[in-house]
């Protein structure tokens, strides 16, 4: 049987120039192997990175795109248990997820609830994982407290905006063109703000001049500073992403006269320290609301593997309406 997979052979700025679909043997699985059947991948903008280049880890060249997803088994290997073939499982992440089979570790695949709408699942590993952390992780909130994003139109923007309301916090929500406000506030936020020069007087007004101790930034540039801005005195800007390709700037007077903290947080990082009774306790949370429907983000597109390119492309462009996923096809 062919299988299809999205490979790369070198990195570049523009990334939709480098990758394509490529057939190849579909493999056996070996003993304690199965076979999936790729349901759906998203492209994140560190998958783009990855291609680029730009991000912390990079893979040996050629590689296949993709660092989560979610698969079907169709195929078991020997001396397999606790997998039926036709069980949805959520791919190991940093696998090389964009193709259309590969074979897996039947103890590093997480068997996922059948009926729930796989592009949903799809995008689990990495976006919601992270939006919860950013809100526990960082500074010890309690309920009723505020705290600020940027690119709040994002997908961990999104999900961010529905696990704060579920944990009673309350959240300001800045956005960098007037028709994202919308996508926000149907995730369920109150306020949602054009991020600008005068966006600490606005998110005063709108807060009534409430203490906020935590900003979330995923642009860097002139906007970890306009989020620091909206700090209370002791805050803490945490930067996330970097989406403007910009170094974050916090100017003196933030760090000096308000004791503004600027500081980092990497999911990868988390996995490395976090011990697996908190990473199942996390996962198993997360994949009970997406499974729900309680937990979701907007999808834009799909793209079948065979357009990979298109589908990078799509990914690469701003204003989007959501996530571009890849699909078999
Ligand atoms: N540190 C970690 O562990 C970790 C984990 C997951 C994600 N991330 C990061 O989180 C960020 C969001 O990821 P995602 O998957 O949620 O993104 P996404 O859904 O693809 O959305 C991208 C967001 O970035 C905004 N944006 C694009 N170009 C921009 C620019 N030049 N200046 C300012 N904003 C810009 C977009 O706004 P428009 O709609 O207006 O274009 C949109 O809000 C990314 O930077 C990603 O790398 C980090």
């Amino acid at each position: 049987m062919q299988s299809i997979k999205a490979e790369y052979a070198e990195r570049g700025s523009e990334p939709h120039k480098l990758i394509n679909a490529v057939p190849f043997d579909t493999p056996e699985p070996g003993a304690g192997e199965v076979l999936v059947e790729l349901l759906a991948a998203p492209i994140n903008p560190s998958d783009l990175l990855t291609l680029t280049g730009d991000y912390g880890v990079l893979p040996d060249l050629p590689a296949t795109g993709g660092n989560e997803g979610v698969g079907k088994v169709i195929q078991l290997g020997a001396e397999v248990s606790g997998l039926e073939v036709g069980q949805t499982v959520l791919l190991p992440i940093g696998c090389g997820t964009w193709c259309s089979h590969l074979v897996a570790s039947a103890k590093d695949l997480i068997p996922l609830p059948g009926q729930a709408d796989p592009l949903q699942l799809a995008m689990l590993t990495i976006n919601p994982p992270t939006a919860s952390l950013l809100l526990s992780e960082v500074v010890d909130l309690q309920p009723g407290e505020w705290v600020i994003q940027n690119a709040a139109n994002s997908a961990v923007g999104g999900y961010l905006v529905q696990l704060a309301a579920e944990r009673g916090l309350k959240t300001v929500n800045v956005v960098r063109r007037e028709a994202a406000v919308d996508a926000v506030k149907r995730q369920g936020a109150e306020i949602v703000l054009v991020d600008g020069p005068d966006l600490a007087e606005r998110v005063a007004e709108a807060t009534g001049k409430a203490k906020i101790r935590l900003a979330i930034d995923a642009v860097g540039g002139e906007a970890s500073e306009r989020l620091a801005a909206c700090l209370a005195f002791g805050g803490t800007v945490v930067n996330y992403g970097m989406m403007s390709g910009e170094p974050c700037q916090v100017s003196p007077g933030q760090l000096i006269f308000r004791g503004i903290t600027l500081t980092g947080f990497w999911l990868a990082s988390w996995f490395r320290q976090a011990s697996p009774e908190a990473q199942q306790q996390l996962f198993g949370d997360l994949i009970g609301k997406i499974a729900a429907g309680k937990l979701s983000a907007p999808v834009a597109a799909t793209f079948p593997l065979s357009q990979v390119s298109e589908a990078v492309h799509a990914a690469s462009q701003g204003e989007r309406d959501g996530k571009i996923l890849l699909v078999p096809g």
